[in-house]
């Protein structure tokens, strides 16, 4: 298994403790996905019952149902308290859930990963493309990370698209941790913030 961030720049104890509360003060991505709570266990767990949705994704439980679904939104209400964990969840009109995003935390290195997926009737039409980049420029402008790094099985050509179009940088194959304790042969990219801002000023 390779453990990433594979670029690694110690913060300073005050940007450390910044990210730490930003991440536990989190209530949404303003217009986009809220906090998950104990009240979207219905809703999350209909939205990733679908192999097509959970499938491409290594962070997810590997049985998908209501008791699974239940405790791992509690784990990240726990990593939430600790500054280190979010999952957050969008609905749409209806209150049916139509994407989720799940970030994980690194504060000593003011670095993060984001996975996620979007409602199967949404996909391949933007939309993918659009939650992503609200995401990542919270993640920059509102916590406060320097580096937002991102994994995806070999065969995801649409993630590696949206990745690259956005700015990320290819850094090869790795071995990403399976819940199960199994491993997944996963492509990798990082982005860090001076480049993200390099890519806004070129607009
Ligand atoms: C990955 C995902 C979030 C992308 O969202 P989306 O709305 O479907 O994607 P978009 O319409 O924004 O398209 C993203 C890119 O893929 C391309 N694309 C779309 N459909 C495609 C297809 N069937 N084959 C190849 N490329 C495709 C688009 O042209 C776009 O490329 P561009 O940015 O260079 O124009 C979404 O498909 C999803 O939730 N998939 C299942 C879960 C998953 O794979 N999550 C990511 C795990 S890391």
């Amino acid at each position: 298994m390779t453990e990433i961030p594979l670029t690694r720049v110690i913060a300073s104890k005050e940007k450390q403790l910044q990210i730490r509360n930003s991440v536990s003060n989190a209530v949404n991505i303003p217009g986009v996905a809220h906090i998950a709570s104990e009240k979207d266990v219905d809703a999350l767990t209909s939205l990733l019952d679908n192999p097509e949705i959970s499938k491409p994704i290594y962070t997810l439980p590997q049985q998908i149902n209501r008791n699974t679904i239940s405790a791992f939104i509690n784990k990240h209400i726990e990593d939430r308290a600790l500054g280190e964990g979010l999952l957050m969840v969008s609905t749409d009109e209806s209150g049916v859930a139509s994407a989720y995003y799940d970030i994980q935390f690194w504060p000593q290195w003011a670095a993060c990963e984001l996975g996620g997926a979007i409602r199967g009737d949404r996909q391949g039409a933007g939309q993918g493309s659009d939650g992503a980049i609200a995401a990542f420029s919270w993640l920059f402008e509102t916590i406060g990370v320097d580096l937002i790094c991102e994994t995806a099985a070999l065969d995801n050509t649409r993630t590696a698209h949206l990745l690259e179009r956005i700015g990320f940088t290819y850094m090869g194959e790795i071995e990403s941790q399976l819940a199960d304790g199994g491993v997944r042969p996963s492509h990798y990219w990082e982005l860090s913030k001076a480049n993200w801002y390099r890519r806004l000023l070129k607009k």
